[in-house]
Formats: C-alpha cells, structure tokens, sequence
C-alpha cells in the first residue's frame, strides 16, 4: 500500500515504479530528512497543532530510525520511492498510526527542497575546509622552496624567471577566490523552504521562525511557491565547484608538463603515478590527467542541472528530482580532488638542480637588461630595440645574454658597463621585482606570511 494510494484502483507497473523511484540516490539524504522532521514535529507539538505526546513519540521513533540508519541497518525499498516516504512508512509501522500525523502541515515539496539544503549546508563547509588545507600544503611548498626560481611563461615561451614558491602562491589565490564563493554560495543555502508545504503555504498555524532556529537556518524563503522551486542554490554550488575544478584541472596541466622528460621540473611520487602495461620505462601522470578529466564531469553536473531547469513552470516537477545525482556527483568528485590534488603536491619532488642549470639557458632576463638601459637614460622603446638586437646576436653566435663579454654588450650600446652582469643575474633578475604582488623575495616571503595568517583565521 502506496502512502498515497487512497485515489488509486490499480497497482503501480513495475518498470514504473522502479523509473520514478530516487531510493536509489537520495536515501544520502536520510540523515538530513530526519533533522529535519524531528524539527517539524517539535514545532507540531510546540504550537498545538499535534498533541505533545505525539509529538514526542514520533520524535522517539525518528531518533531509532535514525540510529538504525546511521548503522546502516535500515531496509530502503523501491516500493517505498524516495528517502521521504520510505521513512514515513517505517516510522509509521514502528510507532503505530500516530506516525502519520508527522506530516502534518507539510508536504515531500518542501521537505525536499529542506534536505538538500541541510546537505549542501554540510558538504560545502566541509569543502571549505578540504581547501583550506590544500592552501596549507601550497604555503608549505612554498615555504620549503624559497630559494628556488623556475622559468615564468607566456604563450608557452619562457617570458620571465619567478620564484617558484610565487607560482604556487598564485594558485593560492585561485584556491582563495574558490574559498569566497563558496561562502557566498553559503548564503543562498542557508534558507529554509520547510512550511512552504506543497507549493501555497499551509493551512495549520505553524511556526516557520521555530524550525528555523532548530535546523540553524539564517533565512526563511518568503514565497512559498519560490522555495519548492527554487534550486539556484545548487547552480551557485555546481558553477562554484566547476571553477575550482578549472582551477585543479590547470594546475594538473602543468604537473603534467612540468613531471615530462621535456620539461623535468619536478618528479611526482611514486604513490601518485602508474606505469604502462607494455612499456616497462614508462611513470605516468594518471592522477594529474584524471583530475583534468573528472572536470570536464563536474561541468556535465552544472549543464545538467541548468539544462533540467530551464523549461520548468513553477511550482514542483518532477523533473526536479533529477537534480540529485549530478549534486552528490559533483559533491564526491570536488572533495576527491581537493584531497588528491594535496597529496600529490606534497609528496612531489622539485628537482632543484634541473631547474638552477635550466633558468640559466634562456633569454628571460632580456626585460632587464632593457631596464638597465632605461635607467642609464635611454627610452624604453630604443632600449627594447638595442637589447631585440642583442638577443638576435646571441642567437646567431649559439650564446645567452650571460655569456657575452663586456666588449659585445658595448658594441651594441655605450651605456653598457661592468654592473651589466650583476643586472641580469637570474637572482637580480627575480629579487628586482620588490613591488606588491611582484616575484621579489622579500615580497614573496611577505605573501606567504600573509597567506599563513589568512589560512589561519578561516
Ligand atoms: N523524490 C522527490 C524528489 O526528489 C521528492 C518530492 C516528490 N514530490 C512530489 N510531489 N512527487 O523530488
């Protein structure tokens, strides 16, 4: 017997039954679903509606249903359709006929819409903190490489040298924006759709402010019909997760270039690689690669969600209940990442040799040595000219900027003197950047420190 089969003559068909059943996924909202019932039935029996006798026995049975379920001993059944009725029915054969009265006042519409808010609230602080930590890593690799300078691109070509711990810094940043929007995102999600009932409110003389206060909502939904529409919070989590992951799938897009023979800035741990079934020399970068990937499947998430709701009128469809699957999966796959993404940065090794001899090989100190014209009185643009000479020279004669005598430097320029090879020191180079936000030591020491005490606060 269907909780709701009072109209019907006939039996659900079978394929039916199991094509509109969400048992299958949403009973992850169980846990959420009895919260917030157990507030509903405070508030049923605070304001009179329900005896407080029944009140507290329905509170009673909730509470061993809720045990059973975190014992993982609870019986979900198809037949029972979603996580809803399937713990109505329960609490109903439990507790007796009194079960029935939870639903007082309310409909699945609104209990829905209250579960996913109450397991988004959830997921998304602990995302937060998931980044947070993978922050800490990227403050201690920065920490511990200091000392280390790495070719900085454009365009893929070597444009300037940068401390290495600068290039971490900047995906702090993208971890910190990531961090912000989700707190705002935390905005939308905390707002309770409970007591909007089916779609029109209810007629029974609830308390909306109460069950607020129990389930620590900041908000209550003030249209009925827009609360058991509404799922823009989980577009604002979907978009908010598909950027972080953008930001993972960059980062894994360098590792993979930067662990390449062709490359051979840093060697990623063996525990965070995998070898070839034919070709014995071969370590692969599998977890950087599926992390790339698995981004591409948060943003079928996103577009799905949006895909469903663009059409819908209000109030509830069905349609919604589609809503689930790419939530959880988005869910499951940033927090994998996040903490994926962590332990392979930590336990990758930065091959400091390798990179000391490569940022030695390059023309990356060509804006310097034009900025010393600049500062022995030549226009930049005829500095840029003079020094666009030099480099075409060098490249004629197989030679870097670092490898010319003074005579040669002098050929090209008068202004030129002996402090030309301190200016373009790799060291000089990349300590001359002293301003805010700029690769210079000092200021980068500054930028962890800073990054340090953010981290610390969250
Ligand atoms: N399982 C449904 C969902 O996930 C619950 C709400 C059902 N409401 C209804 N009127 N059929 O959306």
């Amino acid at each position: 017997m269907k909780l709701w089969g009072g109209r019907f003559t006939k039996q659900t068909d079978k394929l039916v039954e199991s094509f509109t059943a969400s048992i299958g996924f949403d009973q992850r909202l169980a846990v959420d679903d009895i919260r917030g019932s157990l507030a509903h039935v405070k508030m049923l029996g605070a304001c009179g509606i329900i005896p407080q006798q029944d009140a507290d026995r329905i509170a009673e049975g909730l509470r061993s249903i809720l045990a059973d379920v975190k014992a993982e001993r609870f019986p979900f059944l198809v037949e029972n359709e979603d996580v809803h009725m399937n713990i109505e029915k329960h609490l109903i054969e439990r507790i007796g006929p009194v079960g029935g009265k939870l639903h007082t006042g309310r409909s699945r519409n609104d209990q829905v819409a209250t579960d996913m808010h109450l397991y988004l609230r959830r997921e998304t602080k602990q995302i937060i903190a998931l980044l947070v930590e993978l922050q800490q890593i990227l403050i201690e690799i920065a920490d511990a490489n200091i000392d280390v300078i790495i070719p900085g691109y454009t365009h893929m070509q070597r444009a300037q040298p940068v401390l290495f711990a600068h290039h971490m810094l900047a995906y702090f940043g993208m971890f910190s924006r990531d961090i912000e929007r989700l707190q705002d995102v935390l905005k939308r999600i905390d707002i309770l759709p409970l007591g909007a009932g089916a779609m029109a409110g209810t007629t029974f003389p609830i308390d909306r402010e109460l069950v607020a206060r129990e389930l620590g909502f900041a908000r209550i939904y003030e249209n009925s019909m827009d609360a058991v529409s509404d799922r823009d919070f989980i577009l604002e989590f979907l978009s908010a997760a598909s950027i972080t992951m953008m930001h993972i799938s960059r980062f894994c897009e360098e590792l993979i270039l930067w662990s390449s023979q062709e490359f051979g800035f840093v060697e990623l741990d063996d525990g965070y690689s995998t070898g070839s079934s034919i070709m014995p020399q071969k370590k692969n970068p599998d977890v950087a690669e599926l992390l790339r990937g698995k981004t591409g499947r948060v943003y079928g998430d996103l577009f799905g969600l949006l895909t469903i709701l663009k059409g819908l009128p209000l109030t509830y469809n069905k349609d919604l209940q589609e809503d689930k699957e790419g939530m959880f999966d988005a869910v499951d796959t940033l927090k994998g990442s996040v903490v994926l993404l962590g332990g392979m940065i930590r336990t990758m090794v930065i091959r400091r040799e390798h990179l000391a001899q490569t940022v030695k090989e390059d023309f990356s100190n060509a804006t310097d040595l034009a900025d010393y014209l600049v500062r022995k009185g030549l226009p930049f643009r005829q500095a840029h000219e003079v020094i666009g000479k030099l480099v075409l020279y060098c490249i004629e004669q197989g030679k870097f900027l670092n490898g010319l005598t003074l005579d040669e430097y002098v050929a090209h320029s008068e202004l030129f003197g002996t402090d030309v090879f301190e200016a373009i020191d790799i060291r000089t180079v990349v300590d001359a950047r002293d301003v805010h936000g700029g690769t210079g030591t000092k200021r980068v020491m500054k930028a962890i420190q800073n990054a340090k005490e953010r981290t610390a606060a969250m």
